[in-house]
């Protein structure tokens, strides 16, 4: 294995390991960047109106590569800086390095690009009520990413540049969007501003079947026709009108969609039953500024007032919420490794549930505007956690909750109630001397202290960081294979954990 150079970024880490050597107690200060499962969606919402979109705070991650891919390949120029190319100015400056080559369409060509498949709204939308300024591209605001990073340039994201044409192919081809499960959110704005759209059906984690039935029906409520013709969703509307639509399950992905198609349906659309994550409230704040009319972001309810007007709908600038997982994973860290950590970068709202419960267990913690700061001087007690829609502990914790309940004292469990088959990491951390029991859709761990290391792999974005964070607090070389799965989420991981004090690196496996 060769080890690669330290300050590399983790863009593509096909074939490469995390080498963990542990234990290691942790401390200092690290910041987060924007949450990929906001970046994602704001990216899809561009396609709504023509026009130049910046949007800053974004995460160095391959499923942001992948979303600049798709939106080439419906036709967007799309230009990913890193944050050392960043400092916000120089990110929107045209002579700043564009990191994801343009050329990178993928397989477009598969898909007849025909004046027929193109879309051509007729006009040119708002483009000049768009506004650059410093408070426009990274203000404060309710979702709180804001100026966390002003604190230290190390801790900023990077910045995106998309400029959207007047025409756009309503297609997103298969080999683009097999590779990450939220590529259906392009679903909606396409349709919204198209009338149509051939959107293949998504891949994503490894965690089970996720269907997209919600999707379609709500949209359904909203005028479209759909079928679903060799793996390919084929979606038409005369015209879009609102309506109300009552979610079984307040699906985050099928809100997003149904909100993006909304606001510029005719008429009212109300959701209930939508999700309240904050990134849906992220994608609420950018939609408005576009000149969306949206009531109710955070709540069950969504009330959208659809603006016809493609005059009145436009680009816009924004700062991507802060990644309250990532945030949590560095906390979960410190509750296996002990040590004294404070993260930037996260609003503490938005993981209220998960740090009263580490606090039960023993955690200190404490949390301003913008941080959280966590301390473990000793074994932490076990505790039951129950995954739920937000504002309950978030699902994609799972593997880091379990990777900390088999270290503390006592039995604990997790129970997951949205992704019935998130289990895979199990037999890994059992590899690492792991006491954990599956019954029906609760994990018991019984917590036996320290873990020792092992050659253990990452099946999806959270499991493997689960596992990588496991080593930290492991004795002995811990090899986590499958890294890319963990940089299509985590920006930097083996990195900021050295920054605290860790030793993890990246190795060709
Ligand atoms: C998003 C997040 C994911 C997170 C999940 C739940 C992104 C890119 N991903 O995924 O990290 O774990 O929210 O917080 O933002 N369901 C249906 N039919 C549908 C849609 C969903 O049955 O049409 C089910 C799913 O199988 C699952 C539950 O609803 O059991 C929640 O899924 P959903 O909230 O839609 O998750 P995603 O948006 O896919």
């Amino acid at each position: 294995m060769s080890v690669l150079d330290a300050d590399a970024p983790e863009l593509d880490l096909a074939g490469h390991s995390f080498v963990v050597r542990g234990p290691s107690a942790l401390k200092g200060t690290l910041g987060v960047s924007g949450a990929k499962n906001s970046v994602l969606k704001l990216m899809a919402a561009t396609l709504l109106a023509e026009g130049t979109y910046r949007i800053s705070n974004v995460p160095r991650i391959t499923d942001v590569g992948l979303m600049a891919e798709l939106l080439r390949a419906i036709g967007c120029e799309v230009a990913v800086y890193s944050p050392g190319a960043t400092g916000a100015a120089d990110a929107f400056s045209s002579s700043a390095e564009t990191v994801c080559s343009p050329d990178a369409t993928g397989a477009a060509d598969a898909f007849s690009s025909s004046a027929e498949d193109v879309c051509s709204p007729g006009a040119t939308g708002a483009a000049d009520a768009f506004s650059s300024s410093a408070e426009d591209v990274c203000s404060p605001g309710a979702t709180g990413a804001a100026d966390a990073f002003s604190s230290s340039a190390e801790d900023a994201g990077g910045s995106l540049v998309i400029d959207v044409p007047a025409q756009i192919e309503p297609v997103a081809p298969r080999n683009i969007v097999d590779r990450f499960r939220a590529s259906i959110v392009v679903l909606g704005p396409m349709l919204a501003r198209c009338g149509k759209a051939v959107v293949a059906l998504p891949g994503g984690d490894d965690f089970g079947h996720r269907p997209i039935d919600m999707h379609l029906q709500g949209l359904a409520r909203l005028g479209v026709e759909s079928e679903t013709v060799d793996g390919y969703v084929h979606a038409r509307a005369q015209e879009l009108r609102g309506d109300t639509i009552r979610l079984d399950f307040p699906s985050v992905g099928a809100t997003e969609n149904l909100l993006m198609a909304a606001v510029r349906a005719a008429g009212t659309t109300v959701i209930d039953n939508a999700a309240r994550e904050p990134e849906v409230v992220d994608l609420c704040e950018f939609l408005v500024k576009m000149g969306a009319r949206i009531q109710g972001a955070g709540s069950s309810t969504l009330t959208i007032e659809g603006v016809e007007d493609v005059e009145r709908f436009g680009p816009a600038d924004h700062c991507v919420v802060g990644d309250r997982i990532v945030a949590a994973t560095y906390l979960a860290a410190v509750g296996i490794a002990s040590g004294e950590i404070t993260v930037t970068g996260v609003n503490p709202d938005h993981l209220a549930v998960l740090c009263g419960k580490l606090a039960d267990m023993g955690m200190e913690v404490s949390v301003d505007d913008r941080s959280i700061s966590a301390a473990v001087s000793s074994r932490l007690s076990s505790a039951k956690f129950s995954t739920l829609p937000y504002p309950g502990v978030a699902t994609d914790l799972k593997p880091l909750l379990v990777a900390l309940l088999a270290t503390t004292d006592g039995v604990g469990s997790v129970t997951e109630n949205l992704f019935a088959e998130r289990f895979r990491y199990v037999d890994d951390l059992r590899a690492m001397g792991a006491d954990i029991r599956i019954d029906s859709h609760h994990v018991v761990i019984e917590g036996t202290g320290r873990l020792s290391a092992a050659r253990v792999k990452a099946h999806d974005i959270r499991a493997g960081a689960a596992l990588v964070i496991a080593g930290v607090g492991a004795q002995g070389e811990t090899v986590v294979s499958d890294a890319h799965h963990i940089a299509r989420g985590y920006d930097d991981l083996a990195g900021k954990l050295r920054s605290l004090g860790a030793d993890v690196s990246l190795s060709r496996s």
